[in-house]
């Protein structure tokens, strides 16, 4: 019985055929019968040589009808030589050159196609391995290298338009809202290096201080002035406006720049939801009073910066303070909506005084616009590479503010430097005009 067993092998060595010389002495295959054919149960005939998967030639025994079977067998590899045809010189067999025992390659169990020697066995996984592996290492390597190359494409890329005016700003006047850091800041160093007057409009005074001082030191003009202005508040507003009137006598340049974007619902000083507050109303008002001044110092410029954001907001006359339903981001869309609506209607109220109105997109810029919320803080800091530095960002507003083929443009909106598309509720003129009204009243004012 114990000799029954299959010793352990190297290599594919299968049982030895029934009819082959060895694998008639095989105590091993004394039992077995046969293999049969197991289409049909039909007649047993030996149908001649065919070659192992080693190439080995041996006989073996197939059950085959006598019709079809036979000649498709006749045209493969069990085809029985033709009649006549000399027979082929039976090959020795391969003998194991550990033991006397022979070993056939290929037989009753054919080794699978492709099957490789036991020897070269534990090659093929480690070739898989070593050409994975490879793999890995080359990617690791060329991707870097690749971004490393397109880097400096997707940096131009990213930092969009540049105003390429060199206009000259001497003696005139500009107000800046938020200028005290990100997009705000970086325009006010423009038009001071320009040589204009720039008022620096901002909620912190010490905050504005300092921005002003880097201001100076880095345009080498002194002429670059702090005042407060909290656009959440309308008494403050009125304050910096009487505050200005009483000691400029001209303003030819108003940016309206400053924002908020993502606050958790809060009120301004006045009840209003903080983004409408502050982003439209605050400078609503603002434009509102300081209007007489633009336009005796024609010609003059009003720049209101909007954004993209644009595109998914709506005016919502129904529930501006969004006390019925609430949504941050959706609050901050509404307002820049309000932006381009406000341009419009400013703009076609103002033809043939000289003074323009513009809005704008200043790009994705990274700034602290996020510093309300904790995970588009993370996000900005990590893609900042694909963000706009606040200098590029400033380049639209510069260009709105300064560009001398811009000078009878009014009621565009801008992004990257050159007009850009405008959402459908963004020109629409009969949502502008019932927007004017209802902020008039808001805002306790009565601006024909
Ligand atoms: N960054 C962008 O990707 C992006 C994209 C599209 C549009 N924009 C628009 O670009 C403008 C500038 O944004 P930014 O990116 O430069 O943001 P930022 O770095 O946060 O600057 C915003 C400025 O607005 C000021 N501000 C906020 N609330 C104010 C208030 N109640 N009264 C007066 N000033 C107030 C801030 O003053 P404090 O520092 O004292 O808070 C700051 O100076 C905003 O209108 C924004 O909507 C920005």
């Amino acid at each position: 019985m114990a000799s029954d067993r299959l010793p352990p092998t190297r290599g594919y060595a299968p049982l030895p055929s029934r009819t082959s010389a060895i694998g008639r002495g095989d105590p091993r295959l004394r039992n077995r019968a046969p293999p049969r054919c197991l289409t049909t149960a039909g007649s047993r005939r030996p149908i001649g040589r065919h070659r192992g998967s080693r190439g080995g030639a041996r006989t073996s025994w197939r059950a085959l009808p006598a019709g079809s079977c036979s000649r498709r067998a006749a045209r493969g590899r069990g085809a029985a030589p033709p009649q006549g045809a000399p027979a082929r010189p039976r090959p020795a067999p391969h003998r194991s050159t550990r033991g006397h025992r022979p070993l056939f390659l290929g037989g009753a169990r054919r080794a699978p196609p492709g099957a490789i020697s036991a020897d070269a066995a534990w090659m093929e996984p480690a070739a898989a391995m070593l050409s994975c592996w490879g793999a890995v290492l080359g990617a690791a390597v060329s991707v870097p290298l690749l971004l490393l190359a397109a880097a400096p494409y997707v940096r131009r890329y990213v930092a969009g338009g540049r105003c390429r005016s060199a206009a000259r700003l001497d003696g005139k006047v500009a107000v800046i809202t938020g200028a005290n850091t990100g997009i705000g800041k970086e325009t006010a160093k423009e038009l001071a290096r320009r040589g204009a007057r720039v008022i620096v409009a901002c909620r912190d005074i010490i905050k504005a201080e300092a921005a002003a001082r880097e201001i100076r030191a880095e345009t080498d003009n002194q002429e670059v002035i702090v005042k407060k202005l909290d656009l959440a508040d309308t008494r403050s507003i009125r304050e910096f406006a009487n505050s200005f009137l009483a000691e400029e006598k001209e303003l030819h340049i108003l940016i309206n720049n400053a924002g908020v974007m993502l606050c958790p619902y809060s009120k301004t000083a006045d009840g209003f939801e903080m983004h409408l507050g502050v982003n439209h109303l605050g400078h609503f008002l603002l434009t509102f009073l300081l209007l007489e001044r633009l336009k005796q110092s024609a010609p003059s410029r009003i720049v209101n910066v909007s954004s993209l954001a644009h595109h998914g907001g709506r005016i919502r006359f129904h529930d501006l303070n969004g006390e019925k339903s609430y949504n941050r981001g959706l609050a901050y869309c509404h307002s820049k909506l309000a932006n381009v609506l406000f341009t419009r209607e400013l703009a076609r109220r103002l033809q043939g005084t000289k003074v323009t109105a513009n809005s704008l997109h200043p790009g994705s810029v990274h700034s602290e616009l996020v510093r309300h919320s904790f995970v588009m803080m993370w996000l900005w800091r990590i893609f900042s590479f694909f963000l706009k530095t606040p200098w590029e960002g400033a380049q639209t507003s510069v260009y709105c503010a300064v560009a001398e083929e811009l000078e009878s443009v009014t009621g565009q909106y801008f992004s990257d430097c050159q007009p850009a598309y405008v959402s459908p509720w963004g020109r629409d003129d009969e949502t502008a005009k019932k927007l004017w009204n209802v902020s008039c009243e808001l805002l306790g004012i009565q601006w024909d």
